[in-house]
């Protein structure tokens, strides 16, 4: 099958956060299982490539204007094939979507530029079975497929899945940006993109595409109710049917503490004895006094963001700070929470450090010499970091919501089994109980020791997750099949018909 991915950021070519993980890791998994793949992104300032022409100049209708952007990449890595569309004025910035004073004023004609030319791409240069999009910002793949495109023979047949990466990002406008994007305004409508008297991408998409996916099977619930639906859970109970919740897989090509080249000792479940190593080097480099290992270091790394949980974190500092333990932070993002960490760590030298930044290299480090992991998101779709967690041995300190739920195992203090330690109630006692409870087991170094090793024998690898993809791709494409010609062409379109059905159960 030819999978073509189009998606705001991949890795290794751009990321701001896990979805950029995702479009690194599920292409290779899906070519390794014999599929062809193609990923679409833009080429941004920080795309490091060789810039191939593979199409000099497409013609993209952005509103009244015509933009002539060109497509360059067309290589291949580890099986898969890479382009990205090239429009300087519109990506060569200095960040993917806005700077500390916000987003880009021109974000709706950026990605509906992206969007367009994506479609484009897939008539002249890469012809897929499937084009599988991701987020708001390729939202309009499937909302010009289905206007602007519609009589077009040659993309009629392929079907568009949306994964929702996550549902507090939807691409709000004004009304007047669907002239500005060269859209109609009759899908100023509430059945199709009007929301609130704005223009809402995201829910134009959920209702454009073929098929949705998320990325836990919890979060695929979650969305479905007031409490985390954004205003858009009634959207989505409409097209429930069409929904699958399939778990993000992890890169352990490039998160395991055998083989980690940003790590200063390399360590496994059968010797932990690297583990010490970089924790000593990690507390050395935030500055924090090394001496005493047998106290535990709580790592965080995260976008500052309101999703994240940090309102908790504030509330409940004092009391976490009461016990003996250290915690190093690395994030950055919303100015109060960047703030607060550097006065936490100006107010407690020797217990806490943060660095303001992104930085993968840190990243990894914390991962490897932190002992807890703490991750108290309000929602969290998925979460890449709970999971590189579990296989570094750092035990996830998580509250049940979405993708944290999924993966890891509370600890039980009955049978002593478990992954890591978890707290349902969106409350600062709450986590500060569940920070108690592990410090409990951390006095018990025999019970930590088969948390750990529970914990990095968890395999989240991406195969899978990738087989899930497949299904749900060859149920978008024989649904796109009129009924007569699949039972003409298709021997097997009864079973085709209940495989549908098992998808969308399990969603
Ligand atoms: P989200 O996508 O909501 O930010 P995830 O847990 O899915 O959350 O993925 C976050 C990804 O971004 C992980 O790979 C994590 O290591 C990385 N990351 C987040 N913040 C930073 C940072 N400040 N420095 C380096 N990496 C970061
Ligand atoms: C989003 C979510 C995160 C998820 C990631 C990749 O950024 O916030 O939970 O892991 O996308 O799917």
């Amino acid at each position: 099958m030819r999978i073509l991915f189009v998606a705001p950021e991949g890795v290794p070519f751009s990321k701001t956060g896990g979805l950029g993980d995702v479009v690194g890791g599920l292409p290779k998994q899906l070519a390794a299982l014999g599929h062809e793949v193609a990923v679409f992104l833009p080429r941004y300032r920080g795309t490091k490539i060789q810039p191939t022409v593979v199409h000099a100049s497409l013609s993209v209708p952005v509103g009244r204007e015509l933009r002539f952007p060109s497509v360059v990449g067309g290589f291949k890595q580890e099986g898969v094939r890479y382009d990205f569309l090239d429009d300087p004025e519109f990506f060569d910035r200095e960040a993917l979507y806005g700077g500390p004073s916000g987003d880009y004023p021109d974000n709706a004609e950026r990605f509906a530029e992206f969007s367009r030319a994506a479609l484009e791409y897939a008539k002249l240069v890469w012809r897929p079975d499937v084009i599988h999009c991701h987020d708001w910002q390729t939202a309009l793949v499937p909302i010009f497929k289905q206007s602007l495109y519609a009589a077009d023979p040659l993309l009629a047949p392929i079907p568009t899945i949306l994964t929702i990466h996550n549902l507090g990002y939807q691409g709000l406008f004004e009304r007047g940006v669907l002239g500005r994007v060269g859209l109609p305004e009759s899908l100023f409508s509430i059945d199709a993109m009007e929301f609130y008297g704005r223009v809402n991408f995201l829910k134009g998409a959920i209702l454009a595409s073929d098929w949705l996916t998320t990325v836990s099977r919890c979060y695929a619930g979650e969305i479905q109710t007031e409490e985390y639906g954004c205003g858009l859970e009634g959207v989505i109970r409409k097209r429930a049917n069409r929904l699958v919740g399939i778990l993000n897989g992890v890169d352990y090509s490039a998160w395991n503490p055998e083989t980690d080249a940003f790590i200063l000792a390399r360590y496994s479940a059968e010797d932990l004895s690297g583990k010490q190593v970089c924790k000593h080097n990690l507390l050395e480099e935030f500055g924090l006094p090394a001496g005493r290992l047998d106290r535990p270091v709580v790592g965080l790394i995260s976008r500052f963001v309101d999703q994240k949980g940090f309102d908790l974190v504030v509330e409940a500092a004092e009391e976490i700070l009461a016990e003996d333990l250290q915690i190093v932070a690395l994030g950055a993002g919303m100015p109060v929470y960047e703030e607060f960490f550097r006065n936490l760590a100006a107010h407690y030298p020797e217990k806490v450090a943060v660095r303001v930044a992104y930085d993968n290299a840190l990243a990894h480090k914390i991962e490897a010499g932190a002992d807890l992991f703490l991750m108290p998101s309000r929602y969290e779709p998925c979460g890449l970091n709970q999971i590189y967690s579990l296989r570094y041995g750092t035990l996830p300190l998580v509250r049940a919501t979405g993708g944290l739920d999924d993966t890891v195992e509370p600890y039980d203090p009955k049978t002593g089994e478990g992954t890591g330690f978890k707290f349902d109630d969106y409350t600062s006692d709450a986590l500060v109980a569940c920070l108690r409870q592990a410090l409990g087991v951390w006095g018990d170094l025999a019970a930590w020791r088969r948390l750990q090793a529970r914990a990095m024998s968890r395999d989240f690898s991406w195969r899978a997750s990738a087989t899930r993809y497949v299904s749900l791709y060859q149920d978008a494409q024989r649904s796109r099949i009129p009924a007569a010609a699949a039972a003409s062409v298709d021997i097997g379109s009864g079973d085709a018909s209940r495989a549908s059905a098992e998808s969308s159960r399990k969603g």
